[in-house]
């Protein structure tokens, strides 16, 4: 099974999505690491109570570089293959993004391109959207921009509030990023993933002709 550190900075709902689907016996993925910036996280203190191995650094009074450095060699020793972002709340360096190109994931609440950064709720509710959800989309040096792995789209309320809203595209969170996270590191076993690709390839083929 692929290994994968989960990184996060709060209550770390979605780290528990991702550690309670690992149980099953068909996943392709196990978390090895849960790390934080905040030794005080919630999230953190879970993973502790559910027996996964955990790394705290806190960043004041530390560069990024150097904090990023020192996340990176935890991760690296823990064995982890994949890095899954879970609400960590730190923008990470070129150097630790390049390093991991290909195998950093994170998940961000809102339909991409759309709203990337912060408040992205209240700013769905602002302009007058039907609808909102949550992505997942591997990390490149520039913020909430990486390529798109998948998508889970909910319908917007007229009674919700930023709130409300946020909590219903949690539950969304929970449900698309073990099944994105499981799909994008054992795609080497998946059959449908690999029909998939091939559909594609060929697809490119014939437009390119
Ligand atoms: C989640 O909603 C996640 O999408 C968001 O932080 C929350 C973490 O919640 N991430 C970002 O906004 C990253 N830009 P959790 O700690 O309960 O998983």
């Amino acid at each position: 099974r692929a290994k994968v550190a989960v990184l996060l900075s709060g209550t770390g709902t979605n780290m528990a999505a991702l550690l309670y689907a690992s149980r099953f016996d068909d996943s392709p993925y196990e978390i090895v690491l849960v790390a934080s910036n905040d030794p005080d996280a919630e999230g953190l203190a879970l993973a502790r109570d559910e027996n996964v191995p955990t790394f705290a650094l806190a960043h004041r009074g530390m560069d990024r570089t150097e904090h990023d450095a020192a996340m990176d060699a935890a991760i690296r020793e823990s064995g982890a293959q994949y890095i899954a972002l879970a609400g960590y709340m730190r923008i990470l360096g070129a150097e630790i993004v390049s390093r991991w190109e290909g195998r950093l994931l994170n998940i961000h609440p809102s339909l991409l391109p759309k709203y990337k950064g912060l408040d992205t709720h209240a700013r769905a509710l602002e302009a007058g959207d039907a609808t909102h959800g949550c992505s997942v989309h591997l990390v490149t040096p520039e913020l909430d921009d990486g390529p798109v792995l998948g998508q889970l789209e909910i319908a917007i309320r007229s009674e919700d509030t930023p709130e409300t809203l946020a909590a219903r595209v949690k539950f969304a969170e929970h449900q698309l990023y073990p099944r994105v996270l499981g799909r994008y590191v054992g795609r080497c076993y998946d059959p449908d993933w690999l029909l998939q690709r091939v559909r594609e390839l060929a697809l490119a083929q014939v437009e390119t002709e």
